[in-house]
């Protein structure tokens, strides 16, 4: 896949952008625990890989305080703009942006310098994970940390019993990632790449949550439903009818208990040697 077309498949649209941020609030206590895990604090320079509009990027600056240094590092423009307005508003001093490409070869970033490093839901994107790898086992210096939340299963989302159509849906998420050169399996792959660069598995956990329909994680599941089968039908991937039956699900959801399950999703935190 050429880079042209390796631009982020759910875009960098405002609902998009916005979309993230309501995620970021569902998923910000497990962020918090796992950055205690890894020992991230102050005065340290972290890395955040593939930041987005920096939700998590400013967090990792409050954290690393006025003596520390966060680079967000993603190579969609919207995002960064979004982000460096708020630095310009005067945020956080030791937040700095850089537009790169992951999945292209290694950006300089001071070799074996860094702390940590931060990456959540990005990895799945990537139609190449090796310059990603290379670029953070040469950043990181030794003994320095790795925290990722990725994928390991993404089609465990489910809902039961109402779900027939969801299960359509998730496959058709898949097959258009994969097409576009993601793996939303991707942390089955993690393990060997970065054991091969020198990196030891400290910790692995699962973060995913199976709930009732009114609780938050089912909430960010339902909030990804009202936004990308337009995204997959702009992309002619989705009829109408097949929307239809999605949205008589999901109503029907709403009437009667069900279960609500995630992606599988996976902590990782990893040290290099
Ligand atoms: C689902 S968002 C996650 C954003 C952020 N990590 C968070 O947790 O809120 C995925 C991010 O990966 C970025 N991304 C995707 N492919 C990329 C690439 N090849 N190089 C750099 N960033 C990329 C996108 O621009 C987007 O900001």
């Amino acid at each position: 896949m050429s880079a042209a077309a390796a631009s982020y498949v759910l875009g960098s649209h405002a609902e998009e952008r916005a979309r993230l941020q309501r995620q970021h609030a569902t998923w910000r206590d497990a962020m918090l625990a796992s950055w205690d895990r890894a020992g991230f604090g102050p005065g340290q320079r972290l890395l955040d890989l593939g930041c987005g509009p920096g939700f998590a990027s400013l967090e990792l600056a409050e954290r690393v305080g006025p003596g520390g240094q966060v680079l967000a590092i993603d190579n969609a423009s919207a995002y960064l703009e979004h982000l460096e307005e708020q630095l310009r508003q005067g945020q956080a001093p030791q937040l700095r942006t850089l537009q790169h490409d992951l999945a292209l070869a290694a950006a300089e970033l001071h070799a074996a310098t860094w702390d940590g490093a931060w990456c959540r839901w990005v990895a799945m994107f990537l139609p190449r994970l090796e310059p990603w790898v290379d670029l953070v086992s040469q950043a990181l210096r030794p003994g320095g940390r790795l925290v990722l939340h990725e994928y390991v299963q993404w089609n465990t989302f489910g809902l039961y019993p109402q779900g027939r159509q969801l299960a359509v849906f998730v496959e058709r998420c898949i097959q258009h990632w994969r097409d576009h050169g993601g793996d939303p399996d991707v942390a089955q792959r993690l393990p060997a790449l970065l054991e091969a660069r020198g990196f030891r598995l400290l910790h692995s956990s699962s973060l995913m949550a199976c709930s009732p329909s009114d609780h938050p994680k089912a909430r960010w599941l339902q909030d990804f439903l009202a936004s990308y089968p337009a995204q997959l039908s702009a992309a002619g991937r989705w009829s109408p009818e097949e929307q239809a039956a999605l949205e008589a699900e999901l109503q029907l959801a709403q009437q009667q208990a069900s279960l609500w399950v995630t992606p599988a999703l996976v902590e990782l935190v990893w040290e290099r040697t």
